[in-house]
Order: structure tokens, then sequence, then C-alpha cells
């Protein structure tokens, strides 16, 4: 996911430019660049690499002028060059871009037999040829735009400077999110309120397909159509202090951390303490009317589905289908009336997902949504949001958001079997305490981070890991596996107990740790039959259960990792942690880029 931040300025911009750029820096790229306005020309600077590179070059080539745009790239179409880095620009115009323009092709044949050349691989570059020509011709910037964006299909955040217009720029969103920011005296443009945070708190959040002129007197919004629009101005709440490590090492151990608190407060929304009864948002629909669930996410956010509907199906007996959002839509779905389509989502931008949700609203499908910020794309589009309160996640790899959307999904399965009668008081009350011992629980698996960290060098060498459980720990031995690979590099997979001998067990040897997670609890037995079979031919094995699973199986085992006693709904949030420990410890051990791990960004919001 791309960063895009831009500011009509009252003093120089380009240092306040690349600390915008710095605040985005989770969302992963891999090079950046700037352009200010000043003496009436473009002043564009880009670097490959980290954002050290950029301010090297900043450096030794300053980039004056109070009006300013710059770009965090994380590239989709050209490879992470100086060449591609945004911003791409003519002498007329330079423009930032988020999102990818799907009909780029056929716009830049017609542009080269207009003549133009263009230096970069990129679809952006499209847009700036775009403008460009028709200010050569003499339309004014806003002009331009108001012909050019229409031409545009796919999705894109953009924001523009002008030669001719020094005090003003012009942002545009549809399908990427753009927010604007209002200062003393500055306006700015922002891909989200984080990344301006230290600038202003006062923030529009821009609507699909609303495009707008912003000044140092403020901001003039339009709409798809090109009528001018009032949006609100909110406080965004974004901390600068949010996005900082304090005494952590690495934003993901940190979040790693904080999932008690956070999980404690997303609960705290999500049950009433005293009555011990399941508490959800103001729901406009009839729940008891709800006769299937369709499931759809990415990643560690699909894996929290996969957990969930263990749950709708035990607890409220309504059936669930899942997907993961990539390819959903291609298998299209029978959605018949009467069903809930329920997307989970740390960003709420991811694009995959959300096309998949706006499929499902098409389809007449309920809309509901679970998401770490209530201000996005999937927010603003469903029927019912359910925030989880897990704070900003700046880590690549998903961990706290994990364990919040899974308290969230708990307390939305509780709900539904309740409302259709098959939960009693007394059932939901057990429920609702077992929830509540999830942040103690949460807590003392994390003290467990030691023996974690000395264990690591048991897997780091390692070039495969295999990971495996059952029922609800099954998508758990899954998501193990995504945090191994995504942040050590060392290829992972994990599979269904059960299924280790119709196949995987070929693959094992003294080489290829096993890791398995097996709370004691009603499957544990055959849990620990099937790590038998791993460890009868030389496997060797990382049990992660509670002492009396580990008194039970732990004979022998390369290495065991004693969680608390948990109850088997809690158990999926518990052992989250330990397999998040576990791959951090041994990236860390690689020196690998723990928070930016290679190739990968925050929310990928392209398809
Ligand atoms: C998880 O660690 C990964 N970063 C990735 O799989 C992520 O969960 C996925 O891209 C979905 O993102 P979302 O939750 O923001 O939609």
């Amino acid at each position: 996911m791309c960063g895009i931040i831009g500011i009509v300025g009252t003093q120089p911009v380009a240092e306040r430019l690349i600390d915008g750029l710095k605040r985005m820096e989770y969302r992963g790229y891999d090079s950046a660049g700037i352009c200010t306005i000043h003496d009436g020309a473009l002043i564009r600077r880009r670097a490959e690499g980290k954002l050290a590179n950029l301010a090297r070059e900043v450096a030794a080539r300053p980039a004056a002028g109070e009006v300013g745009i710059a770009h965090t790239r994380w590239a989709t179409h050209g490879a992470p060059t100086e060449a591609n880095a945004h911003p791409h620009a003519t002498p007329e115009v330079a423009l930032v871009h988020n999102g990818i323009i799907e009909n780029f092709r056929p716009l830049r044949e017609e542009l080269r037999g207009q003549g133009r050349t263009f230096e970069s691989e990129t679809d952006s570059e499209v847009v700036v040829h775009l403008l460009s020509l028709r200010i050569e011709q003499g339309m004014s910037p806003e002009e331009a735009v108001r012909e050019v964006l229409p031409m545009l299909r796919g999705a894109f955040a953009l924001a523009m400077a002008f030669r001719q217009a020094p005090d003003m720029l012009i942002g545009a969103r549809l399908g990427s999110p753009l927010v604007v920011g209002y200062g003393d005296g500055e306006t700015y443009l922002g891909s989200d309120a984080l990344a301006l945070a230290p600038l202003t708190q006062d923030i529009t959040y821009l609507e699909e397909g609303d495009w707008v002129i912003v000044t140092r007197d403020g901001a003039q919004i339009f709409d798809a159509d090109g009528n001018p629009v009032e949006r609100p101005v909110t406080k965004s709440g974004a901390s600068a202090a949010a996005i900082e490590k304090g005494n952590y090492r690495h934003f993901m151990q940190k979040e790693i951390f904080e999932q008690p608190t956070v999980v404690a407060q997303t609960l705290r929304s999500y049950v009433r303490q005293l009555e011990r009864t399941v508490a959800l948002p103001q729901i406009d629909f009839d729940i008891t009317r709800i006769n299937r669930i369709t499931i759809v996410a990415c990643g560690t956010s699909f894996y929290a589905g996969m957990v969930a509907k263990y749950w709708f199906e035990t607890f409220a007996r309504v059936p669930v289908d899942i997907d993961v959002a990539s390819e959903f839509r291609y298998r299209d779905p029978v959605l018949e009336p009467g069903g809930l389509a329920l997307f989970i989502s740390q960003s709420g931008e991811t694009a995959d997902t959300l096309a998949a949700l706006r499929h499902c609203k098409q389809a007449g499908q309920t809309i509901a949504v679970v998401v770490n910020v209530p201000t996005s794309s999937m927010a603003r589009e469903a029927d019912l949001l359910l925030p989880t309160h897990a704070g900003p996640e700046i880590g690549v790899a998903s961990t706290k958001a994990f364990t919040c959307q899974l308290a969230v999904l708990a307390a939305l399965a509780a709900h539904f079997a309740v409302k259709k009668g098959r939960l009693s008081a007394a059932e939901e009350r057990a429920i609702v305490d077992h929830l509540l011992e999830a942040p103690a629980c949460l807590n003392a698996a994390l003290n467990h981070d030691d023996d974690i960290a000395a264990m690591a060098h048991l897997i780091a060498p390692a070039r495969d890991v295999l990971y495996m459980g059952r029922g609800p720990d099954y998508p758990l031995a899954l998501e193990g596996a995504l945090k191994l690979k995504e942040i050590s590099y060392i290829h992972a997979e994990g599979y269904a107990s059960g299924e280790m001998k119709h196949g995987p067990i070929a693959l094992i040897d003294d080489l290829v740790p096993v890791v398995v997670l097996a709370p004691s609890g009603p499957l544990f037995e055959k849990t620990v039959s099937n790590m038998q079979e791993v460890r009868a031919r030389g496997g060797k094995i990382v049990l992660i259960s509670d002492a009396q699973g580990i008194e039970e199986a732990g004979e022998g085992c390369l290495a065991t990792i004693e969680m608390p006693k948990v109850h088997p709904l809690i158990a999926p949030l518990v052992y989250a942690v330990p397999v998040q420990l576990l791959a951090y410890h041994v990236a860390v051990a690689k020196g690998t880029d723990v928070d930016q791990p290679r190739n990968l960004a925050k929310s990928v919001t392209v398809e």
C-alpha cells in the first residue's frame, strides 16, 4: 500500500513531507519521492529503497518551497527503481498515486500516439500526461482534473501539484483512501489520519469519487459528478504516540505485548461484565432471519474467520461458508436472500476484501464488517460495523488485531446463538466468563517470552517448518505458519493434524521441525496421536500445550512451550501468542526486517 502526503504550507515543506512519509513506513514500500513548487518550477527528488536515501538526496539537492507532495511506493507496475518512483511529473504537473489504473495501457498507447514519451513503466505516469496535455492546451488545473478523472478505471488516491498554481494542490479518491487535514493557515492531504497526526487532528475523510482543491484557506470538495459538496470535519484521535515503539525493539513486539490490554478494551465494548451478557452495537436487521453466513477475508483475518466458523456453527447452528477474498467472486458464489456477508479486515481497505464486500452488497446480502479502522472504506459501506479496539497496528505482521478480531467474533457468534434461542442465559454467562478470562491468560502466555526466545535457535536454521492443530486450533496452525513465513522468510505450512498422514508426513525428517498446537481438552488425544505418527518418523516436535498436555506428551520433544490451562473457547486467542513470539524471535535471530518484511505491505490496496 503506497503512502501519500501533501502540504499547502506557510513554511518550507520538504522536511515535513519526509517526516510524514516516515509515519507511513509501516505500510511497506520500496522507493520514495517528493515534489515541491518553488519559483515557478516543480522540484522533484526521488530515491530507491529506504527513506534515508531520499533524505540524503534532499540534503544534497534541497527542494525549496512551501507547497509539495510526497509518496512511498509499494511497487505494482514496474520494478522499485528511481525511474518508477513517484512523484511522476512533466514540467507542468507532478502527481503521486496509491492504487491501480486498470485501463492505463490503452490510455498510454493513445498518449504515445499523441507524441507523449514515458520515463517509467508505471500505470500512474499515464495520469500525469493526461493532465499535462490539457494544461499545455490551455486548461486550468481544475478543468484538466474534471476532464481526466472520469477517464480512469480502477482504484486511485491522487495528490497533484501544478507549476502554474503554486498555492494549491488537488486530491482525488476512488477505491483508495485519502483524507484532508486542516492546520493553522495550512491544509494537508494524506493517505490516512495517522500520516497527518503531528500536523492536525482535524480531518475530513473523502468519499468515493470525491476530489478536492486544497489551499491555505481550506478545501473545496467536489463529488464524482463534479458538484461542490460538504464533508464533515472530525477529530481523528490518531496520535503520533500510537506510532512510537516505546521500550520495544519493534512495533510487532510492542503489539504482541499490547494484546492483554487491547483484548480487554475490545471486550468491554462487546460484553456487559456485571450482567455477564453479550452486548453488541445496535443491529438494524433481524438476526433470527439470517439463514447463512458468508465469511470473506485475507491472510490472518481469514484465519480469524476460520475460527469463527466453528463458533457460529457450534453455538448458533448457522451454516457458514468461508472464502479467501481473492477467490470468492470467481467461484460465482450462491448468495441467497436472507444471508449475512461478514468481512474481517484490520485495515478495512484490503482491495480483494473490499471488492468481495461490494459484490455481496450488490447481491442483496446484509453486510457486517469486523475492522480495526472505523473510518475505513469497509466500515463506511457496511450495514453493521463491529470495530476492534486494537489501536493502530503498525507492524506489517498482524498480531493484536487478530486476537481482537477473535474476541469480537466470539461475542457475535454468542449473540447470534442467544437471539436464535440456541444459548441459555446460563450458557451465555459461561461464554462471557471465559471470554473475560482471556486477558489474564494472554498475560500468562506472554510470560513465556524468554523460553520462546531461548528456543528460536532451534527453528532459525530450518528451511521448512510444519505447524499442526485440530478444530479451532487448525486455523492457528495456518496463522503460525504465516507469521513465520512473512517475517523470517522460512517456508512454513500449517496443516490439520489429521491431514498429516494424507501426504505431508512424507516431508518429515530431522530437518523439518513440526510445531504442534495441542491444548489439553476434547481434541488433545487425537492431536497427540498424529504427533506420535510424526515422531515415529524422526520428526522434531515443538509441543505447545498446557502443563497437563506437556506432562502427557512432552517426553522426547525438541522443545515444549507451556501455556496456561484455558477453556477451549479462548484457546485460539491464547495460543496465538506463542506462534507470534516464535515467529518474532526466529526473525530477530535471522536479522530480517521484522516490522517491514521484504515485498510486503501493511494493507494490500490492489487486487
Ligand atoms: C498478516 O500478518 C498479513 N500482514 C496479511 O496476511 C494480512 O492479514 C492480510 O493482508 C489482510 O489484511 P487486512 O486484515 O488489513 O484486510
